[in-house]
């Protein structure tokens, strides 16, 4: 919506405290008509539900293994389908017989793809649906491709050669027409957006420049449920259960690929084993599989759940772009940062969307003159997803190593540099709780010498270090959410809302929304999410889900909170507007021993439930559009073997209110996880040979294990943001950004040579350390 137009919305204005609930500071709201007021500094204290830490309602159901996902589900008569994938990287499909595997006794149903085009190892080539997955598997070995090859790219800075062979052909670009291209390069994309002042005088105005190149390899996201659905027809009604972070999302998409009625496609998500960004489209962001287990199913007559393999989940169901920035910083003497100049190349493989330049606006933000410049470079590879923070972990690894090369190159301590430019009060206020926490004055004054910093002495050839970057995120959040809140005679309350819990633990935390506005315990409310038949919920992405549905419930929760008052009113012998709700009781605001339980009140009911639905109001103003998150790190690098091992790691971020503190946290340390594990071990390699992947599975692909786990430590600054009613914000992607530069950082800290080309493997630090000795 256009910003006047959003202007003339009506509002209600609401006097309010923002900030830190320590340092509270007035601030005037402007909410959609028939909001409430929001909570804010004054009721951080005041909270009973929210803000306390509590383990997950559904913790039992996972633990002992009631709990289904997607993957566990089995109907009566539920066929197994199966995706076949282009074996080449680029080609032509001449034919494809599936006579063989149709004659094969147990299959079912069989599908081809339309396309004859192929793009990259993986993409939809047919599929089949059998008794069972091992006749599947048979029959999918049974059909028969053949191919016309074609010459291919198969990495970024193979595909930015002039004579590399064209992914798309020149006037086939999916940038379209007016994006600038050369070769597979496409861009300035974004025309440059977030450039800012005047970069050449800011450079001529530095009195040292540091420039660098720093490389990002392509991550997958590897989540332990692959991605997968199970589609059942009863006449024309579809149900589909789905792994995803977004049922709404696939029911759209399915509705419109089959050309059926989206009210009869019924969408369900339980429980899903994760998706970081992955599973946000209705099917993968490479295949259509969930469309053709639906076609399938159809052709069949029969129930179909089609998982892919860890395999396939690797070719086509998404990834994060790899990235080459070029990254010129200049400063004064005193670390003040004059000038920007922050040039990337990043791949999605076949689509575009490899922007990294997020953080480098965001972060140091008092330099006055940046410019950025991105493209994109086309490869013969799966098609890139949103990978939690999208582009945000690769930029902060390029401007973070960079600021943290330039502070080296000036003498002074990178943690002083970043306050000197920091423009984010929040962040300012999280820098020392960071430092504290990981012992920052241990670090070695001079990188690689251990005589100038504070650790124990080290067994061996065995060296530590210390490093820290920073990480931004925003307030994003999904205006189109509904909640639905039930209050039954018998005082037990359920909330509804179609969206889905991506394995972040969101129903105890929303549970705690609808729980501190009525008054009652957290555990007494019954969550009922994931069904396209409740009211519509987010996509769980963007870190918007908490934002955009516990505004949503507490509207719900208020409004039945009214009608029980109502309720409880004659009991007390006093006007609702005089009553108050905690701890399962309805009481007199000024005299809290006159008061009824929330179950006394609930019994006076007519009917048989109160049922209230609320549309979450539009945005506020924030008192902060940002997510400021710090990050440190302490490594320990072994110089004779190049390993390099995680201690501990430091999270200092702002997510509004936590709703639910245990969850979030948890969140917070999967993402340090999940980044360090990215910074040390997982590359996805395409074989420059024949261009298919030659480490699709999990032996080949490292992810970080239990084995290589290090101290996490998460601390939350809340913050009353006033961006909607509650005052919260989420946190799944702000706590990757810096990781990736943190450890990078730790490791150059430690060792005194800097590894610029990502994973830091072993080999790299022996070759880097190798290096340094011949030039000392
Ligand atoms: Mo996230 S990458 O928006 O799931």
């Amino acid at each position: 919506m256009a910003q006047d137009e959003k202007a003339k919305e009506p509002t209600v204005t609401f006097q309010a405290k923002a900030g830190f609930p320590s340092d509270p500071k007035p601030m005037e709201v402007h909410a959609g008509v028939g909001d409430i007021k929001p909570w804010d500094a004054d009721s951080w204290a005041q909270f009973e539900q929210m803000g306390k830490p509590r383990p997950r309602s559904e913790a039992p159901l996972k633990a002992t293994g009631q709990a289904k996902y997607t993957f566990d589900l089995k109907l009566p008569g539920m066929l197994h389908g199966r995706m076949i994938g282009a074996e080449v990287a680029a080609g032509e499909i001449l034919s494809i017989d599936t006579s063989k595997a149709e004659a094969l006794p147990g299959v079912k149903a069989v599908w081809t793809a339309d396309s004859r085009v192929v793009r990259f190892a993986g993409q939809d080539v047919a599929a089949v649906a059998a008794v069972s997955p091992d006749v599947a598997r048979d029959a999918a070995r049974l059909v028969k491709v053949t191919y016309k090859e074609r010459p291919f790219a198969h990495e970024l800075r193979a595909a930015m050669k002039p004579d590399a062979p064209l992914v798309y052909d020149l006037d086939k670009s999916p940038a379209g027409p007016n994006v600038p291209r050369k070769g597979n390069v496409v861009g300035p994309t974004g025309g440059g957006r977030g450039s800012r002042g005047d970069a050449e005088k800011g450079f001529a105005e530095a009195e040292v420049v540091h420039e660098g190149t720093y490389y990002c390899p392509v991550h997958t996201h590897s989540p332990l449920e692959t991605h997968g659905v199970v589609a059942s027809w009863e006449g024309d009604q579809l149900t589909v259960h789905a792994s995803t972070q977004g049922i709404f999302a696939v029911r759209e998409g399915i509705a419109e690929a089959l050309g059926v009625d989206r009210k009869n496609v019924r969408v369900l998500c339980e429980h899903m084993g994760g998706g970081f960004g992955s599973k946000l489209g209705p099917s993968a962001s490479g295949s259509a599989f969930a469309m053709v287990a639906c076609r399938l199913a159809r052709k069949a007559g029969a129930p179909v759940k089609l998982m892919l393999d860890r395999r396939q989940e690797h070719l086509c169901t998404g990834n994060a772009p790899s990235a080459l920035m070029t990254v010129k910083v200049g400063a004064k003497k005193d670390g003040t940062i004059t000038a920007v100049h922050y040039k990337s190349w990043g791949s999605a493989g076949v689509a575009g969307g490899a922007g990294t330049a997020g953080p480098v606006g965001a972060l140091h933000g008092k330099n006055p003159n940046l410019k950025v410049e991105g493209y994109d470079v086309y490869t013969n590879a799966g098609p890139a997803a949103p990978l939690r923070a999208p582009g945000h972990s690769q930029g902060a690894y390029g401007i973070e190593s960079a600021v943290d090369e330039l502070a080296d190159k000036l003498g002074l301590d990178p943690l002083e540099v970043r306050k000197k430019n920091e423009a984010s009060p929040v962040r300012l206020a999280q820098y020392d709780i960071g430092a504290r926490e990981i012992g920052w004055a241990r670090r070695n004054r001079k990188a690689g010498d251990p005589s100038t910093g504070g650790f124990a002495p080290a067994k061996g050839a065995k060296k530590r270090g210390l490093g820290m970057a920073n990480g931004n995120w925003y307030v994003f959040a999904s205006e189109s959410t509904g909640a639905q809140v039930k209050v039954h005679r018998d005082g037990s309350v359920e909330v509804i809302c179609g969206y889905q819990d991506i394995g972040t633990g969101s129903r105890t935390a929303i549970a705690a929304v609808g729980a501190e506005e009525l008054g009652v315990e957290t555990s007494a409310i019954t969550m009922r999410i994931g069904d396209t038949q409740f009211p519509e919920g987010p996509a769980s992405g963007g870190s918007v889900t908490i934002n955009s549905v516990a505004p949503a419930v507490r509207l719900a929760a208020n409004q039945a909170r009214t009608k029980l008052f109502e309720l409880a009113a004659p009991l007390l012998g006093v006007k609702p507007e005089e009553l108050d709700a905690a701890n399962g009781k309805i009481f007199v605001a000024k005299d809290k021993t006159k008061s009824v339980t929330f179950k006394q009140a609930a019994a006076k009911m007519s009917g048989e439930t109160i049922d209230c639905t609320a549309k979450r109001p539009k945005q506020y103003e924030t008192f902060r559009g940002d997510l400021a998150g710090t990050q440190f790190a302490e490594v320990e690098v072994d110089t004779e073997t190049g390993e390099v091992r995680v201690v501990k790691m430091v999270s200092v971020n702002d997510c509004g209110f936590p709703a639910n503190p245990l969850t979030a946290e948890s969140q917070v340390i999967g993402a340090m996880i999940q980044g360090a594990s990215w910074a040390l071990l997982e590359d996805r390699t395409l074989d420059r040979n024949v261009g298919t992947m030659v480490n699709p599975n999990l032996e080949w692909y490292k992810i970080l294990a239990p084995a290589d786990m290090f101290e996490a430590k998460s601390i939350l600054t809340p913050l009353a943001n006033l961006g909607n009613n509650t005052s919260t914000a989420g946190i799944g992607e702000p706590p990757i950004v810096p990781t990736l530069a943190v450890i990078a950082n730790a490791v150059f800290n430690a060792i005194g040579v800097r590894v610029r080309d990502l994973p830091i493997t072993p080999d790299k630090v022996l070759a880097a350390l190798g290096e340094a000795k011949r030039r000392a």
